[in-house]
This record gives C-alpha cells, structure tokens and sequence, in this order.
C-alpha cells in the first residue's frame, strides 16, 4: 500500500467535522526517519485554525455532555472497531512516519485502541456520591461534570496511543477536544480521526490540527479562555512552560512528562528474565519512550555476568527500515535525536565509561536516523546519561553495593515517572515499593504500560493520571450540592 492510496491518509486540518486547508494554505513537510524520504505535505494549521477549532469543540461540547453515557459509551466502542479493523494499515503509517518496526506499529495501534476500549467501558461508570449531613433535614450531594473543552499536545513517539489515552477519557467524560498532534507525525493522528468520523462520533468533538508551530498553537490552546483543560505529553521543559500560561485563566492542566527510569537488578533475582526485562524495557521504540530503563544499577556480585548476557540479547537487534520483516529496532526520529544520543555517548566515554557491545553500522543506514544499540559499562554515577533522558539505544551500567546506596543513587533524579526492581526477595520488594520515588514501579517485568493501570509521574515527571478508572478524574469537575428539607 502506498500511504496515498490509504482512505486513512489525511493530511489536513479535521475541524468541525469538516476536512479542509490551513487558513493561510500553508503546508509542512512530513519525513519517513528510516529514509530521509518527504512522505506528505500536511496542511500547517495557524492560531486562526485554533480559534475556529475551539470554537467548533465549545458548540459540539454542549450537546455531548447531554448525550447519555451509553450513547456515548455505545460511540466509542464503534470507534475502537473500526481502530482495530484497521490495524494494519494504520501500523503502517505509523511506521513510515515515526519509524518503528511493524510489529511495534501494530502493538502501538492495539495499545492506543485498548484505551478507547477501556473508557468506552468506564464512561458508565462515572460515580458521584452520597455524604452524610451535618443536620437533620439536609443532603450532601456530589456530582462529576465534564470540564468543557480540552485542548491536547502529544509527542511522536506514540504518535496513536498517547492521543488515544487523551481522546477517549476526554469523550467519556462528556468533553469535546482540539488535538495538536507532534509535527513529526501527524498522519497517525488524523487517520484516527477519520475512524472517529466513519464511527459517527459527531462533528466538533474530535477535532485534529497538525502545525508546524508548535509555540504559537500552544499559546493558541492557553490564552483561549474556552479551552479549559490541557492535556500535554512531553518534555518537563515545555511542561512548565505551559504551567506558567495556563496561570493566566487557572486552567487546568496534567502533564506526562520527562522520565530517567532506574532498572535496578540485585544478586539474588532471576538474571535471565532480568536481562529480557531490561531488552523490552530499554530498547521499546528504539529507547524513545518516557518509561524505557535510562539507567541501569546492577549488584557488583553479579555485574559482570549481567552486562555478558545483556550484550548477548543485544546481537539480536535487527536494525533498518521497519517495514521490512524481519527489522527489530527501527531509526530515531531525527538528526538531533541522533546527535544527542552521540553527545551523551561521548560525555560518558570522556569520563571513563567502556563501551562493551555495538552494533556494527550498516551501509543502508545512510539515509535514516539510525543509532546502533550499544551497551555502556563502568559508567560514573555522574555521566550526564545518568541524569538526562537518553531517548535512544544506549545502555548504561552502573554498579552498587548495597540496598541503601541503589536507593540513594536510584532517587537521586528529579525526574519520577517509572522505575523497574528484579529481586527474588519480598521483604525487599516491599521496602523499595514503598522508598522508591516513582509513580509506577515494574517489579520483576520490564513492561508496565496497560490501559488497566493508572499511567504517571511524581517529581518533575509530570500532574495527573491516564488509564485506569482514575485516567476519568482529569476530565471531570466535582460540584457538591446542599439540599435542605422541611
Ligand atoms: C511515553 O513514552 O510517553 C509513553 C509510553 C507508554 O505509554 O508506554
């Protein structure tokens, strides 16, 4: 299939419904990383796009709200069958634009459709409650509303799901969404909003802006007073940027943010299942996602067969062009991501880090953004690798000693999103569970993320949850309501 031939390749603005040009007929260009090769000219949406957007999402919000949970339930459920239908060609979008082998593609396209499976179930259960008086003759009533009109901001690395998980909470709840989709990859995005349009899901309430000004439609979003809630994943930098604008009106806000997740593996864990672990933790979406292991502190007793079984598991990445069948690890998104995964590889190195296992470069990946996977030992606890965010194949191995010292270094981030525990201990599986500042905690397993699960960070990791039945609480107002009888 070539991506033109596809009914879901959109590359316009969805508002109101309606699919149409920028206001100014701008129009951006859309990069397959695996090639260099332009892949689509996208309408490039301005601020006056985000004003008609919002407005469309603010008159579309109205009724939705009055529309009962199981109609809304019922149009969800439509929706994830067509995402899922469509599977196949939708990974295959996804993999042309943001590079991840097809199989991974196809995993992300379940991952995003399991969310909107998960609210389509939760909307019916969006509970207030009854509390009881301090007088005779009276009432406390508390009630969940919709907070109105959502504005969202996701990144490229899960171009479907991240949209997804904000999408379907947000709809469930009776709220209605303008979507700015990374530039990198808004052609994931705007298919999803083709399935949402065939599902019937009525005009206004989806409504997708691809733009290649980020800034300006971000400002765009924060200074209309109509939005009223912003969802954002990506970095914690631009997170607290978008705190200080969303100061101006008091809007609400959640944010999923940067992550620096430890991968932690004492003496007496199973090495085997810890080293496939750390393979599906570490090298997901070639190491660009917030909850890959970022820095990995293994027991000095077992450190050096540790880092042997890993270099072996790492022979086994098969890099290129993910549309090709038996690809494993496909490119990073851009030459800037290339060049930092370099520079930290290179500050490591500097401060006396041994580069242990890398893949051998191969000619056809001239044309991509590949990184060979490549495993780091005697790394100092302060290589820049360590405190940073890698978004990239790179490994680095750590050494500790004692249970307190891998506490002390693993919550030495400011960062909090995920941290991963390999222990066959369970005293010890209770004192770091309890001591380890992160908002989600693998213990034994290398994969975390689960639409069932309640997906978020501590520290500067970020505000609120998604997934779960708590992903709800972001999308609703609580009103309390005194009645007094005679
Ligand atoms: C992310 O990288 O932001 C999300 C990854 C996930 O949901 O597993």
């Amino acid at each position: 299939m070539s991506l033109i031939e596809s009914g879901l390749f959109k590359p316009q603005l969805l508002i109101d419904g309606v699919w149409s040009a920028a206001e100014d007929g701008k129009i951006f260009s859309v990069e397959n990383p695996a090639t260099g090769e332009v892949i689509a000219q996208v309408a490039d949406a301005t601020p006056a796009d985000a004003k008609r957007a919002i407005a469309a999402a603010a008159r579309a919000q109205i009724a939705w709200a009055e529309t009962s949970v199981l109609e809304r339930s019922r149009l969800l459920r439509k929706w994830f069958d067509l995402v899922m239908h469509n599977q196949e060609e939708l990974a295959k979008i996804l993999t042309i634009e943001q590079g991840k082998p097809l199989a991974e593609a196809r995993g992300e396209i379940a991952y995003g459709a399991s969310y909107i499976e998960w609210f389509a179930e939760e909307a019916k259960r969006i509970y207030g409650d009854v509390i009881a008086p301090s007088e005779n003759n009276t009432r406390i009533l508390v009630i969940k509303q919709p907070v109105g009109v959502v504005a969202t901001i996701t990144p490229w690395n899960f171009p479907n799901a991240m949209l997804a998980r904000k999408l379907a909470p947000a709809l469930a709840a009776g709220c209605a969404v303008v979507a700015k989709p990374a530039a990198e990859t808004p052609l994931s995005a705007l298919a999803l909003g083709q399935l949402a349009v065939d599902a019937g899901i009525p005009a206004g309430l989806i409504n997708i802006l691809p733009s290649s000004c980020a800034k300006e439609i971000g400002e765009a979003f924060t200074s209309n007073e109509q939005v009223r809630k912003i969802s954002f994943t990506g970095s914690t930098a631009v997170g607290k940027q978008l705190i200080t604008q969303c100061a101006a009106d008091v809007k609400r806000i959640s944010l999923e943010l940067g992550g620096n997740a430890p991968f932690i593996v004492f003496e007496d864990a199973d090495l085997d299942a810890a080293v496939a672990g750390a393979i599906a933790s570490k090298f997901r979406n070639a190491g660009q996602t917030c909850v890959c292991a970022n820095r990995f502190y293994v027991q000095q007793t077992i450190y050096d067969t540790f880092c042997e079984k890993l270099a072996s598991a790492m022979k086994g990445f098969v890099i290129g062009n993910g549309l090709d069948k038996e690809i494993n690890m496909g490119p990073l998104i851009s030459n800037r991501a290339q060049q930092k995964a370099q520079a930290l590889l290179d500050d490591a190195v500097s401060r006396g880090a041994k580069i242990a296992y890398q893949a051998k470069q191969d000619d056809s990946w001239q044309t991509g953004y590949f990184f060979p996977p490549t495993l780091l030992v005697n790394v100092p606890v302060d290589a820049r690798l360590t405190c940073e965010e890698i978004f990239g194949p790179i490994a680095p191995i750590i050494s500790f000693e004692t249970e307190a010292q891998v506490i002390q270094f693993a919550n030495s981030s400011e960062y909090g999103l995920a941290a991963y525990l390999y222990t066959r201990d369970a005293n010890r599986i209770k004192r770091l569970s309890d001591q380890l500042q992160t908002g989600m905690l693998g213990v034994n397993t290398g994969l975390i993320s689960n639409a069932m699960a309640p997906f978020g960070g501590v520290k500067q990791s970020g505000w609120g949850r998604e997934g779960s039945r708590y992903g709800m609480d972001d999308y609703l107002n609580i009103k309390y309501l005194r009645e007094s009888f005679s």
